[in-house]
C-alpha cells in the first residue's frame, strides 16, 4: 500500500530544525552569539541529513521498509538544503559577503577548506538527484552517487576540526558513517557471490 500522506508528512519533519531555529532566533533564545548557533545548528543537520539519506537503503535491505527509498530523493535534498543554508549563514553573516577575506579563510583554515569541497561536491549530486537525469547518466549516476560516502566523511573531518578537542560528536557521526559505508560494501559482496554462483549454475 502506498501512504499518500507520508511524503508530505516526512517533508515537514526535515522543515521542523529549520522551524525550531527560526522561531528561536525570533525569541532571542539563541545566547549571546546567534550567528555561531544558527552556523552550528544548519552545520550539524546537513551532516545529519547526510547520513539518513544513507540510512534508506539498509533499512530497505534489513527490514524490507520499501518507503524508505522513495523518501531517498527528498532526504538528500534537505540535507543540500540545509547545506546551503549553513554557507549562506557564513557567506553573509559571517563573513559579510567580503569575497577576498573568504577565499583567504578557505586557503588558511583547513576547516573551512574541506567544508567547502564537501558543499562543491554536493552540487552535482543535487543537479542530478532527478529522474531525466537518472536515465541519461546511466551508470555513470550510480558512479556519482559513490560521492554520497565521501561528503559525509568530509563533513566529519570538517567538524573535528573545528572542535580540536572534544571530539565525541564528530567521533559519533565518524562511526555512524564507517557502520553505513560497511554494511553497504558487505551487500555488495552478497550481491557478486550471488552472481558468480547464477553464473555458475548457468554454465
Ligand atoms: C556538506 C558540507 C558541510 C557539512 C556537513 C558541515 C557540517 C558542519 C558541522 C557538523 C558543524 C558543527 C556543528 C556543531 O558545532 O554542532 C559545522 C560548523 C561550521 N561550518 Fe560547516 N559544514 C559544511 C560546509 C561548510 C561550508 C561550505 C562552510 C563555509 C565555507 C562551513 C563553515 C562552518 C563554520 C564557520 C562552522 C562553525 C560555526 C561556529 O561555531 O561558529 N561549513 N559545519
Amino acid at each position: 500500500m502506498r501512504n499518500e500522506w507520508l511524503k508530505p508528512a516526512v517533508f515537514l519533519l526535515c522543515l521542523s530544525p529549520l522551524m525550531v531555529l527560526g522561531w528561536q532566533l525570533y525569541a532571542g533564545l539563541l545566547g549571546a552569539n546567534p550567528i555561531d548557533e544558527v552556523a552550528d545548528s544548519t552545520g550539524a543537520w546537513t551532516l545529519r541529513f547526510l547520513l539518513i539519506t544513507l540510512l534508506a537503503t539498509p533499512l530497505r535491505r534489513y527490514f524490507g521498509w520499501g518507503w524508505a527509498i522513495r523518501m531517498r530523493r527528498m532526504l538528500g535534498l534537505y540535507a543540500f538544503f540545509y547545506a546551503t543554508l549553513h554557507l549562506l549563514t557564513y557567506l553573509w553573516l559571517d563573513q559579510f559577503f567580503d569575497w577576498g577575506e573568504i577565499w583567504l579563510d578557505v586557503l588558511d583554515r583547513p576547516f573551512i577548506t574541506v567544508g567547502m569541497l564537501a558543499f562543491v561536491l554536493l552540487l552535482p549530486l543535487a543537479a542530478t538527484s532527478n529522474r531525466y537525469m537518472v536515465r541519461r547518466l546511466g551508470r555513470g549516476w550510480k558512479r556519482l552517487h559513490r560521492l554520497a560516502y565521501v561528503i559525509p566523511a568530509l563533513g566529519v573531518l570538517h567538524f573535528w576540526w573545528l572542535v580540536k578537542a572534544d571530539v565525541l560528536e564528530p567521533l559519533v557521526y565518524g562511526v555512524l558513517l564507517a557502520a553505513l559505508l560497511a554494511s553497504r560494501i558487505q551487500a555488495g559482496r552478497r550481491r557478486r557471490a550471488g552472481s558468480a554462483v547464477r553464473e555458475g549454475c548457468i554454465s
